[in-house]
This record gives C-alpha cells, sequence and structure tokens, in this order.
C-alpha cells in the first residue's frame, strides 16, 4: 500500500495525516488541542478512520490534541518511551520499526529540543518534529527544561546519514516554507552546516534564549495529558520554537520596512492609498481591536497559498497588519520573498493603532 500525506492547520503548528491508498485507515502526527473539532471533520468527511495519533515530542509551544483525540475516537496514542505523558500507552524506542498503515517505518530518537524527540522516517519523507525545520527556520529550541545542544547536534547527525531524497516534513513552519528534500537542507539549513558539537553548542548558547514562562506552563499541561484548551495561556503570534539560522549561510532574512501608526496616519490623510493588508484570523477582526478600513484579509497561514490574489498590488504599496506586528513580519517576510518590492509593517499592529486613534 503506498502512503499519501496530508498537511493540515492554518497556523505555523503542522499537524500530518498520513494515510494510505485503498485503506479507510488514518494516522494523525503532532495534533493541536485547538483544531479537534477540524481534524474530526475531516477524518469523518472522507471515510476514514483514525486508528494512531502520534507525537513527534512534548510540545511547549501548544497543547495536543493526542489525548482528546485518543478518548473520543478510541485511538492509540504513541510518543518515545521517555515521554512523561502517561496516557501515550504505545511507547517506542529508537532504532524500532513501527509498522504505519501497511508501511514500514524507522524510528529515530532524536533528542536535544526535548528529551523525547522522534524522528519517523518513511519510504518517502522524514517526520523530524522540531529536530529539524525548513532552511533559514534551522530548528526548534534547546534551551526548555530536558533541552540539549550537544544531543540535538549528535541527533542532527542520524539525519544526515538518511538517504537525501527523503522530503523533510517538520511539526513547525513560521513563515510558509514549503517541505523539501534532505539534500536541500543540507545546503539552506543552518542547523546542517558543517561544524563541530562544541560549536554548535556555543552557537546555540550565544544566542542566549531565554524559555519564556508560558512555555513551561504548556510542557506541564502536556505532561499531564490535558483535553482543555484552557489548561495553559498561549500567546497568538510568536514563532516561539523557532531558533532562527543566523549563521552566515548565504540565507538571510530579507529586511523589511516598518511603518508607524503616527505615519500611516499621515500617509492615509494624505490621499494615499497603500494596501491594507490584515493577516489576523477571521475572529480577530471582529474582536476588541476591530480593523481598519479598506482591509484586504487573508490570515498568515493561507497567505503563502493565496499569493496570486494580490498580483494586482504587485507595484502598490503593502502595509501589512496583525495584532502585535509579528504576523505581520512574516507576511512582509513572505511577500518580499515573492518579489513585492515596497512592503512595509504596521509596527505595534492593531494594539499600537487602538492605543494611538484618534
Ligand atoms: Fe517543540
Amino acid at each position: 500500500m503506498s502512503l499519501y500525506v496530508k498537511q493540515l492547520n492554518p497556523n505555523a503548528c503542522r499537524t500530518y495525516l498520513v494515510g494510505a491508498e485503498g485503506s479507510d485507515q488514518a494516522v494523525l502526527i503532532d495534533p493541536v488541542l485547538d483544531h479537534l473539532d477540524d481534524y474530526r471533520e475531516l477524518v469523518s468527511g472522507e471515510g476514514l478512520s483514525l486508528i494512531r495519533v502520534i507525537d513527534t515530542h512534548t510540545h511547549a509551544d501548544h497543547i495536543s490534541g493526542a489525548a482528546a483525540l485518543k478518548d473520543m475516537l478510541d485511538c492509540s496514542y504513541l510518543m518515545h518511551e521517555a515521554a512523561p505523558a502517561r496516557c501515550a500507552e504505545t511507547r517506542v524506542a529508537g532504532g524500532d520499526t513501527l509498522e504505519l498503515l501497511g508501511e514500514q517505518v524507522q524510528v529515530l530518537h532524536t533528542p536535544g529540543h526535548t528529551r523525547d524527540s522522534i524522528c519517523l522516517v518513511c519510504p518517502r519523507w522524514v517526520f523530524t518534529g522540531d529536530t529539524l525545520f525548513l532552511d533559514d527556520g534551522g530548528a526548534g529550541r534547546d534551551d526548555l527544561p530536558g533541552g540539549d545542544p550537544g544531543e540535538h547536534w549528535e541527533s542532527l547527525r542520524k539525519l544526515e546519514a538518511l538517504p537525501e531524497d527523503l522530503i523533510v516534513l517538520p511539526a513547525h513552519d513560521y513563515r510558509g516554507r514549503q517541505p523539501s528534500a534532505l539534500k536541500r537542507q543540507r545546503s539552506s539549513n543552518p542547523h546542517l552546516k558543517p561544524r563541530s558539537r562544541e560549536e554548535f553548542v556555543r552557537y546555540l548558547e550565544d544566542l542566549r534564549l531565554g524559555p519564556a514562562d508560558w512555555m513551561k506552563d504548556v510542557l506541564k499541561a502536556n505532561y499531564a495529558c490535558a483535553r482543555d484548551p484552557r489548561a495553559a495561556w498561549i500567546p497568538v503570534d510568536t514563532p516561539a520554537c523557532e531558533v532562527k539560522g543566523t549563521l552566515d549561510t548565504g540565507v538571510n532574512e530579507i529586511q523589511v520596512m516598518a511603518i508607524t501608526v503616527p505615519e500611516l496616519k499621515s500617509r492615509l490623510k494624505a490621499g494615499e492609498k497603500p494596501l491594507l493588508l490584515d493577516v489576523r484570523e477571521e475572529h480577530e477582526l471582529h474582536g476588541e481591536l476591530g480593523h481598519l478600513e479598506g482591509i484586504r484579509h487573508i490570515p498568515i497561514g493561507h497567505l503563502a497559498h493565496r499569493l496570486d490574489e494580490l498580483g494586482e498590488a504587485a507595484d502598490r504599496d503593502i502595509v501589512t497588519v496583525c495584532r502585535s506586528g509579528a504576523r505581520a513580519h512574516t507576511a512582509a517576510q513572505i511577500l518580499r520573498q515573492a518579489g513585492f518590492p515596497r512592503v512595509s509593517v504596521l509596527e505595534g499592529g492593531m494594539i499600537a493603532w487602538k492605543l494611538q486613534w484618534p
């Protein structure tokens, strides 16, 4: 049987549905509690039966949907044997071979981001969790409880030893990057830059990241198999798990301009008509911060796939807008990389707008 994969979720956490041609069985990898209804709709809409959920590691930026799905759909829940979540009753270790919908899948134990991180090596893809992201996204951070940069370096060597045509499917992407082969990652991903263990550890230590307290709360919620989205507070705008590639790899972030609220106001007053691109979720437009007049709305998770809708704006000034500026920055990067020349980010987002209005 031949496996297929669908990438789910509109935001930066990536969940994958794995199915097999000619079978009604499916597996979800790294489900997010907030999207449970979407998964259930998808699975029943396609006449599938969810037989297993897998977490590639204990997540620190979202509450896993695996425990709740296990309860609701009576499927099995698989994690590495070191995972603290007791509700994950199926355990694997590095070197195990897992039968996934008729295919043999190799389990790699890849500690570093967390102690319980695994990568799953399928015939055509490798699910890398937070052990390896795409391109300049680098990989997941190693400064959370249980993280270890030296172990991460060793885990990356295991990935490097895999066939180079495997497609990398990570648990996160914050900037609309598209999956590509390990071969490409060898040249585009700073985490795979050849360097010694010591150099790698020094690089990460020099970043001086500190885990936000909310991430420790999310870890605890996942240790306890939380089924309630309110079990931990999670900010919406933060690319929390990503250690951006900042080494000299030739893959650099494109600089984007910022525009302040007073500047934007005076330009609007002067009759200028920049395209105001709001990249928040639909419900946020109708929340207490409201939205600007005449906006174009494309949520950040959809932007990379809907760029052709902005074709007529190729020569216009575009101002990207979100709640605080973080998603708008990501949106501006996506637009600049796609060739839109005049893009700026509304500094401080709608929060700043609201504070400085009228
Ligand atoms: Fe993670």
